[in-house]
């Protein structure tokens, strides 16, 4: 995959993050170039003293883009989407960006909004209230997506939240949304969602792009009755902790041990940091923090890594991150130490782990869902 972008006679090199060797992903969409192109059309010219403000830019080519202006803030709810722009804008030697996560308050009085369109409505619907409450009239909105992902409804949640809106023609499979901001619709932001899981005592606060923010995931309810409860465990990670349901199950269960919760997502992180305050007696018992897998964790510092991966990364549908978990654990678990993962049966992880691990058991299943686990 070559990782240059080429448009109107400026080159960038644009990778993923992290990077991997023979990529067959590209680092930006047709999405991408479809509001770069209209930008650099535009007769308009943009004022270097107000904002520009990008939400949701996959892998920070929007960022690279108009980084030149000077002005620009990148807002993201995506750790991987954080670095990968930081690496981006470093790669191309550009200005800096103010990067912020997608809780951050946006920047006063910005003349030009880009969004990509979030696979979660929730989001959308939280980031444009966000955005009507902070936007001026004068303000130029445009959000981008492949054409197959704007339906009539997403037109309808910026007209009911934002303002009024136009879209375009598709182009490469690509749509815009023009959408003028009406300062008058503002309404207080939407509060996270919160539930509770009576048979196991929790109470769970979920912020608008939490993994199942609406309801407990089907597989985590599987894995919330097999979590191991054992004397000798000091040190437990929930990988890909969302809420932070399993990890603060297993603190429950395990009160003599420290639990790291690890989620790519900055909203997951602060559900789950809300959610331990809210249901463990020693909330210092539990730490969060946004990573990308377990990058950068002392190899053998856990005694046990518990796991429901993820199978997409943004709209890609992938098992490139559960394996990076799978191989992260490995290296961070202690000898003896264990990985207990559950997936999806067709998703086929034992073949995984056994290969990795030299050894698989599948501690239990129903019609859907399979635990397996691997001792190190
Ligand atoms: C299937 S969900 C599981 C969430 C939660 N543990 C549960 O059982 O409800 C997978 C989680 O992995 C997170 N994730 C995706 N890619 C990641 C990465 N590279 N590093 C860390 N977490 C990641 C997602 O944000 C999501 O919260």
């Amino acid at each position: 995959m070559k990782p240059e972008l080429t448009l109107h006679g400026r080159t960038l090199t644009l990778q993923r993050y992290p990077v991997r060797q023979n990529e067959t992903l590209q680092a930006w969409d047709a999405a991408d170039e479809y509001l770069i192109n209209t930008l650099e059309a535009s007769t308009q010219p943009l004022d270097p003293a107000r904002p520009i403000v990008i939400l949701n830019d996959s892998f920070g080519a929007l960022s690279c883009w108009f980084a030149p202006h000077g002005n620009v803030t990148c807002v993201t709810d995506s750790f991987i989407a954080k670095q990968a722009t930081l690496a981006n804008l470093q790669d191309n030697q550009l200005p800096a960006v103010n990067v912020i996560d997608a809780l951050a308050d946006l920047p006063a009085n910005p003349q030009l909004v880009l969004i990509k369109l979030p696979k979660n409505n929730r989001l959308l619907t939280w980031q444009l209230h966000q955005l009507c409450q902070a936007l001026p009239a004068d303000c130029t909105v445009i959000a981008a997506a492949k054409a197959k992902d704007i339906h009539t409804s997403t037109l309808k949640l910026f007209e009911k939240h934002l303002g009024e809106t136009k879209t375009s023609l598709a182009v490469k499979k690509a749509r815009l949304i023009f959408c003028q901001p009406n300062p008058a619709l503002a309404k207080p932001l939407p509060q996270p969602l919160q539930w509770t899981v009576p048979e196991h005592g929790i109470s769970l606060l979920n912020h608008a792009n939490v993994f199942s923010g609406e309801s407990l995931d089907i597989g985590a309810r599987l894995l919330l009755e097999h979590i191991p409860v054992r004397t000798d465990l000091h040190d437990i990670v929930d990988l890909g902790c969302g809420n932070g349901v399993i990890g603060i199950k297993a603190a429950k269960l395990n009160p003599q041990a420290n639990v790291l919760c690890v989620d790519e997502s900055f909203m997951a992180v602060a559900s789950c940091l809300h959610n331990a305050q809210a249901n463990l007696d020693n909330p210092a018992q539990l730490r969060a923090v946004a990573n990308n897998c377990l990058d950068d964790m002392p190899a053998h510092s856990a005694d046990l890594v518990l796991c429901n991966p993820p199978f997409h990364q943004q709209n890609t549908i992938t098992d490139h991150i559960a394996w990076q978990m799978f191989c992260d654990a490995k290296q961070t678990l202690r000898p003896k130490g264990q990985l207990v993962v559950i997936g999806n049966r067709h998703l086929g992880y034992g073949d995984k782990l056994k290969r990795l691990f030299g050894n698989v058991t599948v501690i239990a299943q129903n019609n859907k869902f399979v635990i397996y686990q691997s001792d190190k």
